[in-house]
């Protein structure tokens, strides 16, 4: 007997999956769906079982597309101890307290440089010439890696992210997936190398150096593939801002109150976060087979926890579908869930808060361009393309 998920296709799921999820939630909440060869797993409390239980469902395992596009024993893709060691050693880069204390003022002093640039016309594509640079400027800032150009970066976080998303398996894409991979490897392996003889105090230093005895550093090959892992998420604050601005503009009492109380920019960054996830599939094998929610997933079954519908979950939150900034404080998964959380995950909302504020203390007219609406799309990933303003 066929059924509703057996009908869905890569096409429906890039378009708009909200609708998808919302039936799949009610009706069959692990589901098998053949276009992708994954089961998808779409209720809150099965995508959390699914992302914090290891033995059951791991990021270690050979057809990951992250860890072919960007390299065994990427952090992602490692588990156990070769997880947790790989982990302690950058955790602390991205802390609270860190990005307070390090961060904060170059993320504003990068906001203000963009915001005058800006200031010289009356219209702009935000997510182009305003937030996009400024993500991607900020994580380069910790790396240690802020002379490459921000272009390059985003070049390479486009080829990367194609390989990861490309469950049609089209030989176009996983090509340029690995061609990219090649591309950091042979630019960036001279800077590694360098700061094996010379370490300092950037996060790719700790990548090499911390936790390891005196002498025997990480090699490129250790290193490289979490540093690939990095890079491909290196816009996605860009994306979180545009989410929020858009939910923002779509509801004008809730842009004047931040508008006039920026103290609320917190919770709207957090809530855009929640109501579209950048991030919306976390991806799993069942190294034996398992039952989840009344269904047995055989052994090696792939499975994509889909963090974007337990964001959407009606038994969670109420009218799911509806940014609201004031909704009660509550949890959301965007940024994962156990011990693979985003390894960002105090560092991103603060880059976009900052960006925002900047951009609403300098731009008090900011509305968006009627004219050129976003298009959005991707389920793996999903963001809009552009955000044309005016002010
Ligand atoms: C809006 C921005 C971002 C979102 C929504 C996001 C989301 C996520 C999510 C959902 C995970 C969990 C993956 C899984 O369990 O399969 C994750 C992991 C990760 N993220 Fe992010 N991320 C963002 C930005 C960043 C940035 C800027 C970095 C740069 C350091 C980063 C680095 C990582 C790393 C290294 C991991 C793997 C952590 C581990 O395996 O322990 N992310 N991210």
């Amino acid at each position: 007997m066929s059924s509703f998920a057996d009908s869905i296709t890569i096409d429906q799921l890039n378009e708009d999956p909200y609708p998808i999820y919302a039936r799949l939630r009610k009706e069959e909440p692990v589901a098998w769906l053949p276009a992708i060869n994954q089961w998808l797993v779409t209720r809150w409390d099965d995508v959390l079982t699914v992302v914090s239980r290891p033995e059951s469902f791991t990021t270690h395992f050979p057809q990951s597309l992250v860890t072919r596009v960007c390299g065994r024993d990427n952090m992602l893709g490692s588990e156990g101890d070769a997880h947790a060691e790989l982990r302690a050693c950058v955790d602390a880069d991205y802390s609270t307290e860190t990005v307070h204390r390090f961060f904060a003022a170059d993320v504003r002093t990068l906001a203000e440089k963009y915001a005058d640039a800006l200031a010289e016309g009356d219209r702009a594509d935000l997510k182009k010439q305003y937030l996009g640079p400024i993500a991607v400027l900020s994580e380069a800032k910790v790396l240690g890696l802020d002379q490459v150009d921000p272009e390059i970066f985003l070049r390479w976080s486009h080829g990367l992210n194609t390989g990861i998303t490309n469950f049609e398996g089209d030989p176009g894409k996983q090509r340029l997936g690995e061609e990219t991979a090649a591309e950091i490897t042979a630019t960036l392996t001279p800077t590694v190398e360098r700061l094996t003889a010379q370490p300092n105090q950037s996060t790719l230093s700790n990548l090499i150096h911390a936790g390891r005895p005196p002498g025997r550093p990480r090699g490129v090959a250790e290193v490289l593939p979490t540093l690939r892992l990095v890079m491909s998420a290196i816009e996605e604050p860009s994306v979180a801002g545009s989410y929020t601005l858009w939910g923002l503009f779509k509801d004008p009492k809730q842009f004047d109150a931040v508008r006039s109380d920026p103290g609320l920019l917190p919770q709207a960054v957090h809530e855009g976060l929640r109501w579209h996830s950048p991030v919306g599939a976390l991806m799993r094998s069942a190294p034996r087979e398992v039952t989840l929610a009344g269904v047995t997933l055989p052994e090696g079954a792939q499975v994509a926890a889909i963090v974007a519908s337990a964001n959407r979950d009606e038994t969670m939150f109420h009218d799911p579908d509806r940014f609201d900034l004031y909704r009660p404080l509550q949890p959301h998964v965007s940024l994962g869930y156990a011990r693979h959380r985003c390894l960002a995950i105090d560092f991103v909302p603060e880059i976009v808060r900052i960006s925002l504020e900047v951009l609403l203390e300098r731009f008090p007219g900011l509305r968006p361009d009627e004219e050129r609406p976003p298009r959005f799309r991707g389920w793996r990933y999903r963001g809009p393309d552009t955000l044309h303003v005016r002010w």
